[in-house]
């Protein structure tokens, strides 16, 4: 018996990193995993891994940004499968800018994709769910929603946006038994933790100085993202009750330090 069994779940930015870690998670505790990302080929590799590993998957290759296009993968999903249960907001980007360098062009790119299609995402799946009278709501936030450093104005921004919007969310979706929640990963090693030169920050002498040999991150090493994978099937699991508009902090310890 898996802890899934029977659900669907649509999960966004699946191609690679933590939306990939939970499609797989997801999978292998019996539900049906619908994929989304604008990375074609990405999510199209996914759901080919998943059906390997006996899970049931589908995939759309597809803009999350586009709210029209999302409606219809949804009504899709909703013919197919006759339901939705899970709504993973997951798919993010970053633009690395000071406020003085940055442009008002990609501050809007950083909020389309990190919060309103956040918005657009739960608006979508609460339609159905509150038909359903359940379902859950998850997003990807970020330690970053709390702490930052300099050159992510615009991440920051959309991430705190995102629990704001968690919380009121829960508050208006109870009556409709819809929990909703968000996850906030500290620095795990995926597609994001690249740097715009290409290097992965988590394989820096910097980070490894820092955060690992002096335990900035407590648990001495980077997450992955199999560490949010599980804290996603909590969060979308019966054992996940009483919980809504709540925040976890996943980060090994990392905001705990100074
Ligand atoms: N990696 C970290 O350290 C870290 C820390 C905190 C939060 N997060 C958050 O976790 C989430 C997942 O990121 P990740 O670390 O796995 O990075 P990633 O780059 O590996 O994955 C993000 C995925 O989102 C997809 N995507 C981006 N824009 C899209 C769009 N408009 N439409 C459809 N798909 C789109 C990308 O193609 C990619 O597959 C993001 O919301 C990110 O902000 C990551």
């Amino acid at each position: 018996m898996g802890r899934l069994d029977g659900r669907v779940a649509i999960i966004t930015g699946a191609a690679s990193g933590i939306g990939r870690g939970i499609a797989q998670e997801y999978a292998q505790e019996g539900a049906a995993v619908i994929l989304l990302d604008r990375n074609k080929k990405g999510v199209q590799q996914a759901r080919t891994e998943i059906e390997a590993a006996g899970g049931t998957a589908r995939h759309f290759g597809v803009d999350i940004t586009r709210y029209a296009q999302v409606r219809r993968i949804r009504d899709a999903v909703v013919k197919e499968f006759g339901r939705l249960d899970v709504m993973v907001n997951n798919a993010g980007i970053v633009i690395y800018d000071t406020l003085l360098d940055s442009r008002l062009e990609d501050w809007r790119k950083v909020i389309a994709v990190d919060l309103e299609a956040v918005y657009m995402g739960s608006k979508l799946a609460a339609e159905v769910m509150a038909r359903q009278n359940s379902g859950r709501i998850i997003s990807t936030a970020s330690i970053q929603a709390f702490m930052t450093t300099s050159r992510v104005g615009a991440y920051n921004a959309a991430k705190a946006g995102v629990l704001g919007l968690t919380k009121c969310m829960a508050v208006e979706l109870a009556p409709y038994h819809i929990l909703v929640n968000a996850i906030c990963p500290g620095a795990i090693k995926t597609g994001m933790s690249r740097m715009p030169d290409g290097t992965d920050e988590t394989e820096t002498k910097e980070f490894k100085e820092l955060y690992l040999k002096r335990r900035r991150i407590p648990l001495g090493r980077a997450g992955l993202p199999r560490d949010i994978a599980g804290t996603a099937l909590f969060l979308a699991s019966d054992d996940c009750r009483y919980m809504t508009g709540q925040m976890l902090i996943v980060d090994g310890g990392y905001s705990l330090t100074l």
